[in-house]
């Protein structure tokens, strides 16, 4: 893509480019680094391919591992090519089609996670098989919380963690933008949520329908549990002895899922448990859909920014400073 500046005094040159081809700011990294390496560009607006459609972006959202991914941490199973564009989750409106795209058409509102990236922009090109048609129950750019955050959640609660009716489920790290979703999917199951959360998300993550809230910052987990659990579902990343010390909390023969700092229990304490890393499941983002819709599911959004204050957005992260959703939008 042709970085296009943006400029007040236009060349001969530059003028005939701007007439010819229109352009859309992105926010774009050009280095792994630290979050000034994020810089806002204006390039030339994409063309969908055939079977891709091009979406007029209504908002994105922040997920830490895209911080990890502009930090470089991910380049060795998830590479890029630089320059890249920011933005796993995209809600917008179809904007145009490519040849023998089928499914949607101009003017449908969607929403999908894009692996390929790109959506902290004002347009971007997707495959249409991996959108699936937006809530009609919550504002448009609301559910650009949804896919990349709620696949996992989805993926943690039923696939991994088998939740289901009367089981106790401890979710660890409820107040972030996973945790959300896996609270209200587990009691959606049917299960008792315990819940850890610090004083800041507690009344969100009540009014997600935790059973019993635990403030993680007040003391060990297991003075304030009321014995152990069948599953543990762990959001947060942990330095390795709060790993190990999540494990006693759970029953033998009961499960923990870990989708940040895998956790290891030894042989002799009978605990299952797995690291995962989520998929993309335009199926599943099609039930999420459904639930927010049937109002079993809400979307916490916490903050909405303009793109230009993504690079502050991931700064703050970094701090812990960010709980639930925080959208952008460009
Ligand atoms: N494996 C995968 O496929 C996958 C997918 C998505 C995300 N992830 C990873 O999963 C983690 C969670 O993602 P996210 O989007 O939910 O992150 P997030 O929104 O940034 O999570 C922030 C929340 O973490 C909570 N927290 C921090 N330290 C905690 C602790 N010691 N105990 C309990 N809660 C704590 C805070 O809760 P309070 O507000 O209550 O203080 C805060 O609200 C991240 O590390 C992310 O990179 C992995």
């Amino acid at each position: 893509m042709t970085l296009r500046t943006t400029k007040t005094t236009k060349t001969t040159e530059t003028m005939e480019t701007m007439e010819t081809t229109e352009t859309m700011r992105t926010a774009r990294i050009h280095a792994y680094g630290d979050a000034s390496v994020i810089s806002y560009d204006d390039v030339a607006r994409p063309s969908p391919a055939a079977g891709e459609v091009l979406i007029r972006v209504a908002a994105t959202s922040f997920n830490p591992s895209e911080a990890a991914l502009r930090a470089g941490l991910l380049r060795a199973f998830l590479p890029v090519d630089l320059p890249h564009t920011l933005g796993w989750d995209v809600a917008g409106t179809v904007a145009g089609t490519g040849t023998g795209t089928r499914g949607f058409g101009v003017g449908d509102l969607v929403i999908g996670r894009l692996d390929g990236a790109g959506s902290a922009a004002e347009y971007v090109r997707a495959p249409v098989e991996v959108l699936v048609a937006a809530p009609r129950s919550v504002p448009l750019a609301q559910a650009a919380a949804l896919p990349v955050a709620g696949l996992t959640a989805w993926q943690a609660v039923f696939e991994h963690g088998r939740v289901s009716a009367h089981q106790r489920v401890l979710v660890n790290g409820a107040g972030g933008g996973v945790g959300g979703f896996v609270t209200q999917l587990a009691k959606h199951a049917g299960a008792e949520v315990i819940a850890t959360a610090g004083a800041r998300s507690a009344a969100a993550v009540r009014g997600q329908g935790a059973d019993q809230v635990i403030d993680y910052t007040a003391g060990p987990l297991a003075a304030a549990l009321d014995g152990p659990v069948d599953t543990l579902l762990n959001l947060v990343p942990l330095g390795p002895p709060d790993a190990a010390a999540l494990v006693p909390l759970v029953r033998p023969g009961g499960r923990i899922v870990s989708i940040a700092t895998p956790v290891e229990p030894p042989a002799d304490a009978g605990v299952t448990a797995l690291h995962m890393v989520a998929r993309n499941d335009p199926g599943q983002l099609a039930a999420l859909v459904e639930l927010v819709d049937a109002g079993v599911i809400t979307i916490d959004i916490s903050e909405s920014h303009p793109l230009s204050a993504l690079a502050d957005v991931h700064r703050r992260s970094a701090a812990g400073r960010i709980r639930g959703k925080v959208i952008i939008i460009p």
